[in-house]
């Protein structure tokens, strides 16, 4: 779908870059052309995704910082722009979450997680925001949030409290950024098995369960996420800005379907059923 010069003269910052679905997004732009950077708090996982881009025929480059602290991003993106030139796409994939009871989250734990979803996501976005604006060249945000953004859940209350904050400010600044030719979108994954996300949110033995509610009976690959990516920072998506792109397998649907367990079990005996409990013809 994509050739090595869809993303040719980008070069796209991806927070949380040297793990997970900010690893595969950082690998896909590059294959696609972009020029990358990844920032990050730990420099080992960075320098690791810079060398498989390298690897690759990339160019790439990393920087530490903690998106929860708007001086380190801002000398972060310093040192990048300095080895890379302009950044002209952001993706805010940095995130935080863990699965607990929301009455015992002490306030430094729900703080911890809104700093570096909301709060993080809101210093690299300004401070992106403000050098394209001041230098007249427009630019594409992605955010990613999650399918449950708009519904809450259970368990995660500072991740969706925050990823609803997120969502929301993608769609504010959709409008008040076109002005100055910045789109911003997001994409909602659903399950995609990262280490970061599993080892937190699965619990033990809740893989075949959770297999259950996602109608395409399998969780996310990396790379189709990153093509998804790929596609809406690239400028094939030039029309579009303030939208969010669920990639999720259907599950978010099959949650809310009074119906939609049945899709699950076993399609002839579901027929047979179904043709059972017709009213036969009268007459
Ligand atoms: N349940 C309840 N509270 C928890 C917790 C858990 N599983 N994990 C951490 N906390 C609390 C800590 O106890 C602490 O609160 P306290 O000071 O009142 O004791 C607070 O959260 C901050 O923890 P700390 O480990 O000091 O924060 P940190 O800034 O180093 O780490 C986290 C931030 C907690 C979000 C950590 O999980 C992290 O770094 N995550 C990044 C990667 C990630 O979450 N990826 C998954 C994305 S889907």
């Amino acid at each position: 779908m994509f050739t090595p010069d869809t993303l040719r003269e980008k070069t796209f910052l991806v927070t949380g870059g040297g793990s997970g679905l900010g690893r595969a997004m950082a690998l896909g732009f590059a294959r696609a052309g972009a020029k990358v950077a990844v920032l990050g708090r730990r420099p080992e996982p960075l320098q690791e995704t810079v060398a498989a881009i390298q690897a690759l025929g990339g160019v790439a480059a990393w920087a530490s910082a903690d998106v929860r602290d708007p001086a380190s991003v801002a000398a972060a993106v310093d040192s990048l722009e300095a080895e890379l030139g302009p950044i002209n796409g952001l993706v805010n994939n940095a995130a935080g979450n863990f699965l607990s009871p929301s009455e015992e989250l002490s306030p430094n734990a729900f703080n911890s997680v809104v700093q570096i979803v909301l709060y993080g996501t809101f210093h690299t976005t300004q401070e992106l925001g403000r050098r394209w604006i001041e230098r007249k060249t427009g630019g594409v945000i992605l955010s990613i949030v999650t399918t449950y953004a708009w519904m809450g859940s259970a368990f995660v209350l500072p991740s969706a409290a925050a990823k609803a904050g997120v969502l929301a400010m993608a769609r504010s600044l959709a409008v008040e950024w076109a002005h100055y030719n910045i789109r911003c979108n997001a994409i909602a994954p659903g399950p995609f098995p990262t280490e970061g996300a599993f080892s937190r949110l699965m619990m033990p033995g809740a893989q075949e369960e959770a297999l259950n509610h996602i109608p395409l009976r399998r969780f996310g690959k990396p790379e189709e996420l990153a093509d998804l990516a790929t596609y809406m920072m690239s400028d094939m998506a030039s029309f579009m800005t303030g939208e969010c792109v669920v990639i999720d397998g259907g599950e978010w649907l099959y949650s809310g379907q009074e119906f939609g367990h049945i899709a699950g079990y076993d399609r002839e005996m579901v027929k047979q059923f179904m043709a059972a409990m017709r009213p036969s013809k009268k007459g």
